[in-house]
């Protein structure tokens, strides 16, 4: 019953995300280098930005501008916080990418998330001071395209990393991998916070001329902007429905992994359906997806080892706690052994290349394009497994609010994967990105 409620009430968000990942898959085709840093860039500004403190910037004073009119100072003291951070951000993570061992750096996918950093940084930093709102606007509209860029980043790296894990230290790989998802998470929000604030200016400026015409914008504010819709906080969504998110996200997944290996289990979803958070979508969806792959893939894999006739259906339940939403998937996929338990949190640990289990999987350059196409176009950020970075970054995710991810294992039985969400809105306000 559920899910036919759920169905018809699909929203944007995925097929936003598929979007974007489709724009990413175009651009990556178009543009190939290698890494070499000190040949095309001029690194002099780079480090001298990279050389500036950050300055971290709260939930709350993000927030602060909600539902009030904005004014075209509260617009230029936005634009001018943001266009003085972002370059800064992106200039250190530049950098970060200097110091990874050379072989590292030559690896095509790392070089190519590399260009796409420094192209974003010289863009943002080539922008003369902003003092009217015509500049404002060609800012906002660059910081956008830029926001989509980069999104597209982490399949990317994660094959990267897979690549060359042998050349860098386990903690060496984690720290670095760490600090480029956090550094992006405040990126995007720092920057599609200022971009919703614009649209919502001018969207008020219009609606104060008692212009009647809706405005026309693009599919990336008309899905995560601020300004459409009440609901929208920048790149916060107030009244997000998990049970929804679920049910999109398990459509998706399943698909894929009918797909992928001709059959697929069944979900529902039990507890507080009706009970609503305040997340970042794409976070959640991430998140979501992550897990629900790592389900489905178990459950298929496990009946064929164990002959089972029908695959049992992999349980979503949804609980409500104090300024948080729990979510427990149970899964009779077999569970983790004891042996692999330690590595599942490792990034580019995966059991597909530990005991190749899949053989319809290639996670060779070839192998990983015509995958990742297909996931792309699902709006799902990877193959169905095998870079070892679901886990780890869905845990990254869950933690940078003030969440949780832990597993148990029943080992020959199935795991129970406990999430564990905070409310950004009211929870999280003091939280400094
Ligand atoms: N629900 C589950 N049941 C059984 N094994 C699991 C489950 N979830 C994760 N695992 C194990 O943990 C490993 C790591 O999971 P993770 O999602 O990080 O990587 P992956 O699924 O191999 O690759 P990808 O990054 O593409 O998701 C998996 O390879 C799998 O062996
Ligand atoms: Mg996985």
């Amino acid at each position: 019953m559920l899910s036919v409620k759920l169905a018809a009430t699909r929203a944007p968000m995925v097929a936003a995300s598929r979007q974007q990942h489709h724009h990413s898959a175009i651009l990556s085709n178009h543009k190939r280098r290698y890494f070499s840093a000190k040949s095309h860039y001029d690194e002099t500004v780079v480090y001298k930005y990279a050389s500036q403190q950050i300055k971290p910037v709260s939930i709350g004073q993000l927030l602060k501008y909600r539902r009030m009119p904005l004014s075209k100072e509260n617009i230029l003291d936005s634009i001018s916080y943001t266009q003085a951070e972002l370059p800064v951000r992106l200039a250190k993570r530049v950098i970060s990418f200097h110091n990874l061992p050379f072989i590292v750096g030559t690896n095509p996918h790392i070089a190519r998330v590399y260009n796409q950093y420094y192209e974003a940084f010289d863009r943002l930093h080539a922008f003369a001071s902003i003092k009217d709102l015509d500049a404002e606007w060609e800012f906002t509209r660059a910081l956008e395209r830029q926001t989509q860029i980069l999104l597209d980043v982490i399949p990317t790296i994660a094959q990267g990393f897979l690549e060359c894990k042998q050349y860098m230290q386990r903690e060496e790989r984690t720290v670095f991998i760490n600090d480029l998802i956090r550094s992006r998470i405040g990126l995007r929000v720092i920057g599609e916070q200022h971009v919703a604030l614009s649209y919502q200016f001018r969207e008020e400026q219009k609606t104060a001329k008692q212009t009647t015409q809706k405005t026309e914008v693009h599919g990336f504010q008309a899905s995560y902007g601020g300004s459409m819709d009440d609901v929208w906080v920048g790149a916060i969504h107030t009244k997000l429905l998990p049970a929804l998110m679920m049910e999109q996200c398990g459509r998706l997944v399943q698909e894929m992994c009918e797909m992928h290996y001709g059959t697929a289990p069944e979900y529902y979803i039990d507890g507080d359906v009706d009970e609503t958070i305040s997340y970042i979508p794409s976070h959640f969806e991430y998140i979501t997806c992550e897990l629900l792959k790592n389900s489905f893939r178990a459950t298929v894999d496990f009946s064929n080892k164990s002959n089972r006739l029908s695959h049992p259906p992999i349980q979503i339940t949804i609980t409500k706690g104090e300024g948080y939403v729990g979510v427990r998937i149970r899964d009779q996929g077999g569970g983790i052994s004891k042996e692999n338990m330690p590595n599942v949190f490792e990034y580019s640990w995966s059991s597909m290349q530990a005991d190749g289990v899949d053989e319809s999987s290639d996670t060779s350059m070839a192998g990983m394009s015509l995958q990742t196409n297909l996931a792309l176009q699902h709006g799902i950020g990877g193959p169905i497994a095998g870079l070892g970075f679901g886990l780890p970054m869905a845990r990254l995710y869950a933690g940078y609010f003030g969440g949780s991810l832990d597993i148990v294992s029943m080992e020959g039985y199935g795991c129970d994967v406990f999430l564990k969400l905070r409310s950004i809105e009211g929870s999280v306000e003091e939280k400094q990105i």
